[in-house]
């Protein structure tokens, strides 16, 4: 008996990976967050599978559900959203299942930036302007931001920022965003990136509070940075025509004409 972490992805119910579609079917209980994961994503459960919504469960009461399943040797899916290296609370869980001797897994998942930025037809990275991508948050009720990890400190890379948790804050990361990148910086809000209402707002740091709809208050990213122009600097040298490298050799003086493409 295993409990399978599983990343379930952004929302739309095929956006998770095959094997993470297969673990689900094989599973005879589903523990999901449903704070988060859609109900679609259950339809991938075996008939007469033992489905439970975390959202109302504290921890011991995920354990104990865990436990109860390890003792009857029933395999547990257990689903997060997104993807689970990042905000999924799995390590709390992990540390606690192993602790008792219960075997884990873990498959990865779509996380929400990429489906946002999938949305939004956006490369995050772009030569010249951007090629770093910071995931991060503002302090919430749940856990504080660590010092040193705060917005102006990330503003001031240039980096493009994915900031999750936020949208209730939006005025607070304007104004700590603004003075780094300037009034003018892009900045994109996906709404629910993935699912049938999906909803994106774009807009500079100026102006873009004043465009958030008041029924967005959650599960919605925020997208800021001079990479979300699409305007590179430069032009990435990977796909220039005279560009020596080691999958097309410019001559036969080219240290990677004698290489196998493999090496
Ligand atoms: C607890 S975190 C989970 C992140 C997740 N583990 C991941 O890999 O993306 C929840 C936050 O992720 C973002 N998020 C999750 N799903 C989203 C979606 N479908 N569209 C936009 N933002 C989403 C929102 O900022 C939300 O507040």
């Amino acid at each position: 008996m295993t409990v399978h972490f599983i990343g379930a992805g952004p929302g739309a119910p095929d956006l998770i990976t095959l094997r993470a579609r297969d673990l689900i079917a094989a599973c005879p209980v589903c523990l999901y967050a449903g704070s988060l994961v859609p109900e679609a994503i259950l339809a991938h459960c075996p008939p007469g599978a033992q489905v439970v919504n975390t959202a109302p469960m504290d921890l011991d009461q995920i354990i104990a559900a865990c436990a109860q399943a390890h003792d009857a040797g029933r395999d547990v899916a257990r689903l997060h959203s997104g993807d689970l290296s990042v905000w999924s609370a799995m390590g709390e869980q992990m540390s606690r299942l192993k602790a008792l001797g219960i075997p884990v897994s873990v498959t990865p998942g779509v996380p929400a930036f990429a489906a946002a930025a999938a949305a939004l037809e956006a490369e995050l990275t772009l030569p010249g302007v951007a090629q770093s991508v910071v995931l991060t948050r503002t302090s919430g009720r749940a856990s504080a931001m660590p010092k040193g990890e705060t917005l102006p400190a990330f503003a001031a890379t240039g980096a493009t920022l994915a900031i999750h948790l936020s949208i209730q804050r939006l005025d607070h990361v304007v104004a700590d965003l603004t003075p780094h990148f300037g009034n003018d910086c892009p900045v994109a809000i996906v709404f629910r990136a993935s699912w049938p209402d999906e909803r994106i707002l774009t807009g500079t740091l100026a102006d873009i509070a004043g465009k958030l709809s008041e029924d967005i208050t959650r599960t919605a990213l925020i997208l800021v940075g001079p990479a979300l122009n699409g305007e590179a600097a430069v032009r990435s040298a990977l796909y220039s025509t005279d560009y020596d490298r080691r999958f097309r050799p410019q001559s036969a003086d080219s240290p990677f004409s004698s290489l196998d493409v493999d090496t």
